[in-house]
């Protein structure tokens, strides 16, 4: 996707093949600053911080992370000891754990002097296919658009999401915003309201980009979904996901499941954008997926630009405040109303009989 007139992908190569560049998302949206990745250990910083972040992201750049540590080492206890370390970053999205279970597979069986560089062409070839997945996600979703745009007789049809499943939480596309993109560019009129997404704010990185390509967005607080609901502002909802279980629950940024209550209570459709990395077969329901538990300092502080422009931190709260801080939820797959995939709209709890 475009950024002032570039170009540009969340992660790209750098040519010899010696580093992984991304967009430092822990800046944005006030600066927009690339961050050179050449280590296992900066890889494994960069996912924990969420420099990088988004189910999809963080699988790609925990592949590149693994090629990275082979230039370094590639015995066996090295290639265990790698991914151990990056499967540990962040525990909720099954996209991590996939990727680093698709690489060791894949190399296992190699001599040690040949595993860096399958390792680096594995992971260009993921994030490839993970282009092109979500290219496939858009369509799928513009068809849901369409129909909703029919019933708008050409005014936007009304979209609200949750947390950033756009281009920067993928390789590009996104996921929830796949279709968006590609509804605007096709010229069917669309408006996002995004939701803000405490504490991390992911929301406005959500309209950094819709921004920057665009297309009509109103950022609003978490708590305000459901009154906008309530009036009939939202035609429909359409949200990313970390992981879905067996059964068809999904577990998303927290607030995504206040946001399907109110949708199920409002008769408003409640969509969850999905790649195939996300569906956890091994996993039988929303009750057994891990859920994140991150900094109360995230809860405590907000950082923002002072009067002067610079960045500021400021405490909300004593650092001694009792704060809890899940950073995911589980929707019940009973509030989705349909997966959109790859493979087309599919009723959650029958998603394995197509992918
Ligand atoms: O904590 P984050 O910002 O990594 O959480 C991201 C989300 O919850 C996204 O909605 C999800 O990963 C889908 S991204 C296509």
């Amino acid at each position: 996707m475009n950024v002032n007139g570039t170009a540009y992908r969340s992660i790209w190569e750098q040519p010899d093949g010696r580093a992984i560049q991304v967009i430092d998302q822990t800046h944005l949206p006030r600066r927009f600053v690339v961050a050179t990745l050449s280590t296992l250990d900066a890889v494994a910083h960069a996912i924990i911080q969420m420099q990088v972040r988004g189910a999809p992201l963080i699988g790609i750049t925990a592949a590149y992370g693994l090629a990275l540590a082979l230039q370094v080492d590639a015995r066996d206890t090295a290639l265990q000891a790698a991914a151990t370390r990056l499967a540990a970053t962040r525990p909720t999205a099954v996209n991590l754990a996939w990727a680093l279970q698709r690489a060791t597979q894949a190399l296992t069986p190699l001599r040690p002097e040949a595993r860096a560089a399958a390792a680096w062409r594995l992971a260009g070839e993921l994030a490839a296919a993970d282009v092109a997945e979500n290219a496939a996600i858009a369509q799928t979703g513009l068809t849901l658009l369409e129909q909703h745009a029919k019933r708008r007789r050409g005014e936007p049809v009304r979209v609200l999401t949750h947390c950033n499943a756009g281009w920067l939480a993928a390789v590009d596309w996104g996921t929830a915003l796949a279709p968006i993109y590609l509804a605007h560019d096709q010229g069917l009129p669309v408006h996002v309201y995004v939701d803000e997404t405490r504490p991390r704010n992911q929301g406005l990185l959500t309209a950094w980009e819709l921004a920057a390509h665009g297309i009509p967005h109103t950022l609003i607080v978490d708590n305000a979904g459901g009154l906008l609901m309530q009036q009939g502002v939202i035609d429909l909802c359409v949200v990313g996901a970390d992981r879905v279980a067996a059964n068809g629950d999904v577990a998303n940024k927290i607030g995504t499941y206040l946001k399907a209550l109110a949708a199920h209570a409002n008769g408003v459709p409640f969509y969850v954008a999905v790649p195939d990395a996300t569906f956890d077969a091994a996993c039988p329901s929303g009750a057994a997926i891990p859920i994140e538990a991150r900094s109360g300092d995230e809860v405590r502080q907000v950082q923002g630009l002072d009067h002067a422009g610079d960045v500021a931190t400021v405490n909300l709260l004593p650092s001694t405040a009792a704060v809890s801080n899940p950073a995911f939820d589980i929707t019940p797959a009973a509030l989705v109303t349909g997966l959109v995939t790859q493979h087309g709209v599919l009723r959650p709890q029958h998603w394995q009989d197509h992918v």
